[in-house]
C-alpha cells in the first residue's frame, strides 16, 4: 500500500504553493494524497504566523492531533509522522519542539524541500528532526508538475521581505527579500503552460522590491499560451515607474490590484514604517483608476497603537474615498520581534473590535454596490 500525506494549510497564497510544491515532491516519491487526517502516515501542518489570532487557530489544531499518537500506542498501529512547518515554525517551532512530543518534525519555510528526506529519517530512526535554517530555497522545491487547479497558476518569484513595517513578522520567519532568477520563473511559468493552465499569479510579499518587475511582467505576458497574468502584492511605497500603462496597454494583465493601505493616518503610517503617506497613496489610486480603469482592493489594519479616533477616522474615509472591490480588515496584533511589539498596545479589544466592526460594515456596503 502507498504511503499517505496529508498537508493542512494555514496563512496568504505563498504558503497556499508552498503546499502544493511539497505535496508534489511526496506525490513524486510514491505517496498518495490522503482525504483526512486520520488516513495518513504524515500529517504536516504549513502554518500562518502574521497575526496572533492565525498562530492560535494553528497551535490548536497541532493539540488536536495529539489523539492520533495515541491511538497509535494504544493499538501498536505504525508510527504517524506530525509535522509543524513554514512560518510558524520559524516563529514558534522551538517552543512547541519542548511542549508537544506528539510533534516530531518542526520544518521552517526555508527548508521546505528536505521535508520528504526528513520524515524518512523519523520513521526510520525513531527520531525527532528540528531545522530552522534559514539558506537560500533550493529551486528542486518548486520542480513537480503537481498543481492544485487545473486553470490557474501560482509562482513565486520572491521569497521574504526587507521592507520591515513595524508590524510585521514576515522579515522573520520568511527572512530578507530573495529573489529568484528571471530565467527560472519564466522556466516555471512554461511548464504551467505545458500542463495546460493559461491563468498565472505571480507572488512576491511586495513584488515591486523586484528589480525591473515590469521587464520580468513583460517577459512573462510574451509566453505562449498564457490567457491572464496577476500579481500580488504591490506596495505603495514602491510601485515602479510606468507600471499603470503598462497594465492598461497589455492584453494579459488583469486590471485589478491588490495596494494594501493599512491605514489613512499619516502618523499611523509613519510609525507603521511604510514609507508613503496618505496623499501619496489616493495619488496612487487616482492614476490607477485613470490609466487602468481597473477594480482595487486593500488590507487595513485597525487598532494600531496610539491609534485615536481621528487616525480611524481617516481610515474609514480612504475606505469611503477609494470604494475598493474588497478590503480585509484586520485587528492589530502585537507579533514578537516586529518592531511595533516594543509599543504600547494601547487600544482595547474592545475599541479595536469596534474599529473593526465600523469597517466591515461599510465595506460590506461598498462591496455590495459595486
Ligand atoms: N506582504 C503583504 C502583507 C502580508 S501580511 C503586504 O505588504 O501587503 C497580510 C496582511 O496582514 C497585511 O497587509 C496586514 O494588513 C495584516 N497584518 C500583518 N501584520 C499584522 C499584525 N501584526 N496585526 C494585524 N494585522 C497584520
Ligand atoms: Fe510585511 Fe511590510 Fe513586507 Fe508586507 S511589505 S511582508 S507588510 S514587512
Ligand atoms: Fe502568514 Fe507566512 Fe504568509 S506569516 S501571511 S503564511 S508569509
Amino acid at each position: 500500500m502507498p504511503k499517505k500525506i496529508y498537508i493542512r494549510t494555514f496563512g496568504c497564497q505563498m504558503n497556499v504553493r508552498d503546499s502544493e510544491a511539497l505535496l508534489g515532491l511526496f506525490l513524486e516519491r510514491g505517496y498518495q494524497a490522503a482525504k483526512d487526517e486520520s488516513q495518513a502516515d504524515i500529517i504536516l501542518v504549513n502554518t500562518c504566523s502574521v497575526r496572533a489570532h492565525a498562530e492560535n487557530r494553528a497551535l490548536s489544531y497541532l493539540g488536536s492531533l495529539k489523539k492520533f499518537t495515541e491511538r497509535r500506542r494504544t493499538r501498536g498501529a505504525k508510527r504517524k509522522v506530525i509535522g509543524l512547518i513554514g512560518c510558524m515554525a520559524k516563529n514558534l517551532g522551538e517552543e512547541v519542539y519542548q511542549r508537544m512530543s506528539h510533534v516530531d518534525l518542526i520544518c521552517g519555510p526555508a527548508s521546505l524541500a528536505k521535508i520528504p528526506v526528513y520524515c524518512d529519517k523519523i520513521k526510520k530512526d525513531n527520531i525527532r528532526i528540528i531545522d530552522l535554517d534559514d539558506d537560500l530555497r533550493d529551486e528542486e522545491f518548486y520542480r513537480s508538475s503537481f498543481r492544485l487547479q487545473p486553470d490557474h497558476a501560482q509562482v513565486v518569484i520572491s521569497t521574504g521581505c526587507s521592507n520591515h513595517c513595524s508590524y510585521c513578522v514576515v522579515p522573520f520567519v520568511r527572512g530578507e527579500l530573495r529573489l529568484r532568477r528571471p530565467e527560472d520563473v519564466i522556466v516555471e511559468v512554461k511548464r504551467n503552460i505545458d500542463l495546460g493552465i493559461k491563468k498565472i499569479t505571480l507572488l512576491g510579499q511586495n513584488v515591486n522590491d523586484y528589480p525591473n518587475f515590469i521587464d520580468l511582467l513583460s517577459k512573462v505576458e510574451k509566453i505562449a499560451g498564457i490567457e491572464e497574468l496577476n500579481f500580488i502584492t504591490s506596495q505603495p511605497r514602491n510601485v515602479p515607474e510606468g507600471l499603470f500603462e503598462f497594465m492598461a496597454r497589455s492584453g494579459k494583465i488583469s486590471k485589478h490590484l491588490h495596494l494594501p493601505f493599512q491605514s489613512g493616518s499619516n502618523r499611523i503610517l509613519k510609525k507603521m514604517n511604510r514609507g508613503y503617506t496618505r496623499q501619496n497613496y489616493l495619488q496612487l489610486v487616482d492614476s490607477y483608476k485613470k490609466i487602468v480603469k481597473g477594480t482595487l482592493s486593500t488590507d487595513v489594519i485597525v487598532g494600531f497603537p496610539t491609534e485615536a479616533d481621528k487616525d480611524f477616522l481617516a481610515t474609514k474615509d480612504i475606505l469611503e474615498k477609494v470604494r475598493f472591490r474588497k478590503a480585509y480588515i484586520f485587528k492589530y496584533s502585537p507579533r514578537p520581534r516586529a518592531k511595533s511589539s516594543k509599543m504600547v498596545d494601547d487600544v482595547s479589544d474592545e475599541l479595536k473590535v469596534k474599529r473593526h466592526k465600523i469597517l466591515l460594515d461599510l465595506q460590506k456596503k461598498i462591496s455590495l454596490n459595486k
